[in-house]
């Protein structure tokens, strides 16, 4: 068993609240996510769960023990950094085996673990080499070995990925997965990088200034998100907003934005008095405007007339950044045989089905 729980955790550097009331759990073999942009407390988190920094208030606790004095090193727990240091001297074996001896560890008992953790890696031909000689992805599996061979009750890993080069870094995701998997550990895995969070985390806890702003699995954040940060963050090319008002109707509402008029069937709207005209924003993907010409038919949908400003063919799928009437800027994600051309017209449809709403004054979720 290896759970890790943060009960109101509190974290302040002079009058900055680095992470503020933090209540977190990870359970037992997850692998979860914290993500988020770059300051919002991740590193602190971490830090705090492995001893390096005392929360100013708040509990921690490690299979329900709390380690409210415990030091790091009899915590259990093995921290993969950002920038990880090899030993430059030493061959990959002893990099690996360096923490173990330092354990006194029987060298036997060494000698096992250190081929187990390489055979998970893919790296038992390294063995011999020194880290000069290694790629940057092979360097980054011998810096997970160092942990993995230490049989840690949780890892925690700093962004480990983001010194590797995309491709790279895509491939050791999937990798890690797999690792995952095949250790079954507690991981609790940082990134700022939402596309990492999404394919990674079995569970993703999206941080903002120190609060956790929305928890769940990846499709949970991107179909349900509560608030505009959320929205915003999760998704790729980000969602659309546009500003507007949203009056009531007998089936819905009626969404209005400088001469873009859309009916909105279907929507109960609980708790919200909008006969007046409520200010709001709309929230769209841009995987779910389609250009006309290629979008289903169906009544949930709205048609939008604007001129493309860039036009830019990805292979599988064509990115449109384009201007509507009134100024309005939205991307659209559309069918690679679109014949939109930059400065001219072009018909889009959007997915109104798939449309947020939220409060223009507190960014939240309107359902
Ligand atoms: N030792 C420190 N002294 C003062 N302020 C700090 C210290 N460490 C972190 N902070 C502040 O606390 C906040 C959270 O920092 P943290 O390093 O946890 O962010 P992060 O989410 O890891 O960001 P990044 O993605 O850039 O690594 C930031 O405002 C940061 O400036
Ligand atoms: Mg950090």
């Amino acid at each position: 068993m290896a759970e890790v729980i943060l009960k109101g955790v509190t974290k302040k550097y002079g009058r900055t609240v680095a992470v503020s009331g933090l209540d977190l759990e990870v359970k037992d073999k997850e692998l979860l996510v914290l993500v988020g942009p770059s300051g919002c407390g991740k590193t602190t988190t971490l830090r705090m769960i492995a001893g390096l920094d005392d929360p100013d208030d708040g509990e921690i606790f490690i299979d329900g023990k709390p380690m409210k004095g415990v030091e790091p090193k009899d915590r259990d727990i093995a921290m993969v950094f950002q920038n990880y240091a090899l030993y430059p001297h030493m061959d990959v074996y002893n990099n690996m085996a360096f923490g173990l001896k330092m354990q006194k560890m029987q060298s036997s008992e060494i000698e096992a673990r250190v081929k187990e953790a390489a055979k998970i890696l893919g790296i038992e031909d390294l063995l011999e080499r020194k880290p000069k000689a290694l790629s940057g992805g092979q360097k980054q599996r011998v810096a997970l070995g160092r942990a993995i061979v230490r049989k840690p009750r949780v890892f925690l890993m700093d962004e480990p990925l983001s010194n590797l080069d995309a491709k790279l870094r895509v491939q050791m995701r999937a990798e890690l997965s797999r690792i995952h998997k095949r250790i079954g550990a507690t991981i609790v895995y940082v990134t700022h990088d939402q596309t990492e969070a999404m394919t990674m985390g079995e569970r993703i806890v999206l941080m903002k200034d120190g609060l956790i702003q929305q928890q769940g699995e990846p499709m949970q954040l991107y179909d349900d998100p509560v608030n505009m940060f959320v929205a915003g963050f999760i998704g790729s090319p980000s969602m659309n907003f546009i500003e507007g008002k949203l009056t009531k109707t007998y089936d819905g509402a009626r969404f209005e934005a400088g001469g873009l008029e859309i009916a909105l069937h279907g929507r109960r709207l609980d708790g919200i008095e909008a006969t007046e005209g409520l200010d709001v924003v709309l929230g769209i993907r841009p995987e779910h405007i389609e250009d006309a010409q290629f979008a289903p038919s169906g009544a949930h949908r709205a048609v939008l007339e604007a001129t493309a400003d860039v036009v830019e063919p990805m292979g599988s799928e064509t990115l449109l950044y384009v201007t509507a009437k009134g100024g309005m800027q939205v991307t659209a994600k559309v069918n690679p045989s679109t014949r939109a051309v930059f400065g001219k017209l072009v018909t889009l449809s959007a997915d109104l089905d798939k449309a947020h709403l939220f409060d223009r004054a507190t960014g939240l979720a309107i359902k």
